[in-house]
């Protein structure tokens, strides 16, 4: 049932972390490089188990990827969970310039601050673990550290859902690596982070020939449980996000979510290893751990997105074939794009189309509602389409609240490709909206086009709750991880955009209240590198 109370304190977050032209969400106002915090969790005194790393070939092929049964699945073995987690969560290289030496990974992050933690939950698998086994992922050893020793009768029952051969990943976020350099605006960016590395886990999961599914009844505090954070504390802790089903393409899903009853014994594990202080200090931010608990979800029953939802025939365009995992390993954000380069109206609309919940409901599958983020695109240069401004509706019945909520002197002209229509809004060089509307950042003017992600905001928190909130942020993440893809399978590049100001966004399509609200924008294009940046390999050896 749905709290009022609960729903105005996400509100209240909501408008409180807004930037505006004049002022910019609360945060500290510059960054304290003394107590930068460690973007590696480890777990002091957990076993550390290695796993295998294998480059990336030229099968399976990207595009097939996406259509189920392309992929035959791989069995559950040490190497195939090794490579879902190398495609998924590991680093993808390590960049240098001057003093300064960072890693990239797979999934990208606001501020590059990566607060997102994965763990693996599953039966026993040789190489790993003798037993079944909640396990915490390291990335800059691309190992696993053993956190606790499962029964195999509480395997059991946590599987009793889960299709032959399926295992859990969990994903848990550490506010405190994005409120150490955004301030009271970083639970956005944990949220949107945990949405990319949710599309990142689908798929790699994909090239595996496996499914992978957010599995939604579980309540917040029993999946903390489940996952072994529930008893940290303080400004460092992990919070619990989702948990992520993996199986076999053909199995079903939709049965997955352990029973409560399956999950309390989680409580009494003896869980191995002590969480390594990431700081020296921190700063609290009390506006942060009020979100999170008003966003805390009670278990509920699937939420079984409308199967009535239009979907498109899986459609594979003809395109130079390309690595999966190439790609997947390849993908960076532009720093500075040129400004010139376009995109054919073929390749516009198939990137846009990757977004959708057609492609045999890959989309769907993963994150099991109905598409609450609309796209509104500012299109600077695509062949055979003008420059301006229009609008993609990833679920079409939201049409006419759209034509109520927004500027009555819009054109609505729409344009089809297949099962992919446009509305266009208003023709003109929309390039300084763009880039003004993001925080002045070139990146939104420079690109084939840019994105303001629109949550149908305000009816899904009332109908499904406040905890909604944080899946709006990871459907937007989710996306803007198929629109990095999409670029670099172009042989373009794309750049997630976390700054923005919100309400003028509103304001230049004639929204009011927050009926509709632009979570996360987005750009792709001609990437301009910065010379003096090298890259190194990700892991020694490589
Ligand atoms: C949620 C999110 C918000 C981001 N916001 C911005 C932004 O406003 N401006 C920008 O230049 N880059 C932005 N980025 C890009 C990150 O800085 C980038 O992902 C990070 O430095 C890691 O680099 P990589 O993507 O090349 O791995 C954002 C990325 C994400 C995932």
């Amino acid at each position: 049932m749905k709290d009022p109370i609960d729903a105005d304190r996400v509100y209240r977050y909501h408008d409180g972390t807004k930037h505006h032209f004049n002022r910019f969400a609360p945060s500290l106002g510059y960054l304290d490089w003394a107590t930068q915090p460690d973007p590696f969790r480890r777990f002091v005194g957990a076993e550390l188990v290695a796993l295998e790393r294998r480059e990336p070939g030229d099968e399976p092929l990207y595009e097939p990827a996406f259509c189920e049964g392309e992929v035959p699945s791989s069995p559950r073995t040490r190497a195939s969970l090794s490579q879902l987690l190398f495609d998924s969560l590991a680093l993808s290289a390590w960049k240098r310039y001057g003093e300064s030496h960072w890693s990239l990974r797979v999934n990208p992050s606001s501020g590059n601050l990566h607060p997102t933690e994965g763990y693996v939950i599953c039966g026993a698998l040789s190489g790993v673990c003798g037993e079944p086994f909640v396990a915490h992922y390291a990335p800059k050893e691309h190992a696993l550290e053993l956190r606790a020793r499962l029964t195999r009768e509480m395997w059991t029952e946590l599987a009793r859902g889960l299709p032959e051969g399926g295992f859990f990943v969990g994903l848990t976020s550490i506010h405190w690596r994005e409120s150490w350099k955004y301030g009271e605006r970083a639970f956005r960016y944990c949220q949107h982070d945990a949405g990319h590395a949710i599309g990142a886990l689908a798929v790699a999961a994909a090239a595996l020939g496996w499914r992978a599914r957010v599995v939604d009844e579980l309540a917040t505090t029993e999946l903390a449980s489940l996952l072994g954070v529930a008893a940290q504390r303080g400004p460092e802790a992990e919070h619990a996000e989702t948990l992520v089903a993996i199986a076999p393409h053909d199995a079903r899903l939709r049965d997955a979510a352990p029973a409560p009853q399956a999950i309390a014994p989680a409580t009494k594990l003896a869980w191995s290893g002590a969480p390594n202080d990431l700081s020296s200090s921190q700063v609290e931010w009390d506006v942060i751990d009020a979100v999170e608990e008003a966003t805390l979800k009670p278990r509920t029953d699937a939420l079984d997105a409308a199967l009535d939802m239009p979907r498109a025939p899986a459609w594979i365009p003809e395109r130079e074939p390309v690595s999966l995992r190439r790609i997947v390993r390849q993908r960076r954000s532009a720093v500075a794009l040129d400004g010139k380069t376009g995109m054919t109206r073929d390749a516009f609309f198939q990137t846009l189309r990757r977004t959708l919940v057609g492609e045999k409901r890959f989309v769907l599958d993963t994150l099991p509602w109905e598409p609450s983020i609309d796209l509104a695109l500012f299109v600077h240069h695509v062949e055979g389409v003008d420059p301006g401004v229009y609008l993609m509706l990833r679920d079409p019945r939201r049409e006419q609240r759209w034509r109520a909520a927004t500027k009555s002197e819009f054109s609505w002209h729409r344009h089809t490709d297949g099962d992919v229509t446009l509305f266009e809004l208003k023709l003109g060089d929309a390039r300084s909206l763009a880039r003004s509307v993001s925080c002045n950042q070139d990146i939104a003017a420079d690109g084939c086009f840019a994105i303001a992600m629109l949550a149908d905001f305000r009816e899904p928190l009332a109908r499904r709750g406040p905890w909604f909130y944080r899946r709006l942020f990871w459907e937007s993440g989710f996306v803007g991880q198929l629109l990095y893809l999409e670029a670099e399978a172009l042989g373009l590049r794309a750049t997630g955009i976390g700054c923005f100001f919100d309400d003028p966004v509103h304001h230049a399509l004639g929204l009011t209240g927050n009926e509709f609200q632009s979570l996360y924008h987005f750009t792709l294009g001609g990437a301009v590198d910065d010379p003096r940046i090298t890259s190194e390999p990700a892991y020694p050896g490589d």
